[in-house]
């Protein structure tokens, strides 16, 4: 199988990152944070490590501002309802994730108002779209990085800077970056980042994690055990704790720490470089093919995500033939992100997209634009 689906998930994942898991799960799989003997305190202590690893490549300062979630969306869950309350107004983008999309429509009801502001036909935030957006009330900014549809990137520099200069919160849906592309919080000015740990930080499903700026005070969305002030009824107001209630994946968020290592070690730049490059080589390969569609940027504003049509197919057609005869792995239709679809113009006929990682290779590419000219060609 040749898998192009790594906006869902990375796969594969480098072998430490299964041989960590597999030996905390074998050799220490006791509960962190909550007994004291001496395999508890090696699997809090390997879950530590993958903090500090976090909160350095993410330049975070404090280690002790991740929380670690079960996924992004957990994360957007907390950073969103945790921050806005009645009264308030939140700026979000056309391109954004239903994890995004709809937690704030969630909270409609409760008096939250929101602007959505357009992203162009190509996927792209203008950033003074945001600014004219900004009312006396808005309190919060979201964006995604990276389009999970078209792969556009969203300048989230300019953002933090408008952000600040009105004294509004920003908060960053890593979701398609974190890993792949540099994110300093302090530099770009993000008070809020989620992102999952199985994408481009090449950890199990399962993990994934949230940065609060120091200064902020988020509400938790959960309450319970974590093993620190336990004879109070009140949740710990210390961080991670005030997020962290109940038992941690902490095989998961050590394999998670072998990722991370992984790609410290291989640098980010060497990562991100080898995936744009097989992204461009398929864009290349496949943008003269007659009837097919290419959506994004496809400049360097362009992430290794492309979403195609071929002409009036029916994109989960076009992804089944590609899995059951080429035994392509890509992922078909809406991508919980409708309001993208909308902006691109395929809200009814959806998109395949496919999703470049760092296993994969030139002749995979070559492979997968063999089969596209053979479907276009067969339409
Ligand atoms: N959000 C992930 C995707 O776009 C799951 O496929």
């Amino acid at each position: 199988m040749i898998y192009f689906d790594n906006a869902a998930t990375t796969f594969p994942k480098p072998k430490v990152v299964y041989d960590s898991i597999m030996d905390a799960m074998m050799n220490y799989g006791a509960n962190p944070g909550r007994s004291g003997h001496k395999m508890a305190l090696k699997a809090n202590r390997g879950m530590f490590e993958t903090r500090q690893l976090l909160s350095k490549l993410f330049n975070t300062g404090n280690p002790m501002n991740i929380v670690f979630t079960f996924n992004c969306t957990q994360s957007l869950n907390i950073g969103i309802k945790g921050f806005l309350r009645p009264g308030d107004h939140v700026i979000t983008t056309s391109m954004e994730h239903n994890s995004v999309l709809r937690p704030i429509h969630h909270l409609k009801d409760q008096g939250v108002e929101s602007t959505i502001v357009a992203a162009n036909s190509q996927g792209l935030v203008d950033p003074t779209d945001i600014e004219r957006a900004i009312r006396p009330n808005t309190r919060l900014i979201v964006t995604s990085h990276i389009s999970n549809l078209v792969g556009s990137i969203t300048p989230i520099e300019e953002i933090g800077t408008i952000a600040k200069k009105h004294d509004i919160i920003y908060l960053v849906d890593a979701a398609q970056s974190a890993g792949v592309y540099d994110i300093d919080v302090r530099k770009m000015n993000i008070d809020i980042l989620a992102f999952p740990g199985h994408k481009g930080l090449f950890g199990p499903q399962g993990t994934g994690g949230l940065y609060i700026n120091d200064e902020i005070d988020l509400e938790g969305i959960f309450q319970g055990g974590t093993g620190s002030e336990s004879s109070s009824m009140v949740q710990p107001n210390i961080r991670p704790d005030k997020f962290e209630s109940g038992t941690l994946n902490a095989p998961g968020i050590i394999g998670l720490g072998s990722g991370i290592k992984y790609l410290i070690d291989k640098g980010l730049d060497a990562i991100r470089d080898h995936e744009v490059e097989i992204t461009n080589h398929f864009i290349e390969g496949i943008k003269d093919i007659k009837g097919l569609r290419i959506y994004g940027p496809l400049t360097t504003k362009q992430a290794p995500v492309i979403s195609i049509n071929i002409g009036n197919m029916d994109s989960a057609e076009i992804a089944y033939i590609l899995d059951e005869k080429y035994d392509i792995a890509v992922r078909a239709g809406l991508h919980c992100a409708p309001l993208a679809h909308r902006t691109i113009g395929t809200q009814n006929q959806g998109a395949v997209r496919f999703s470049f990682g760092y296993f994969n290779t030139h002749e995979e590419i070559d492979y997968a634009i063999k089969a596209l000219r053979e479907i276009a060609s067969n339409y």
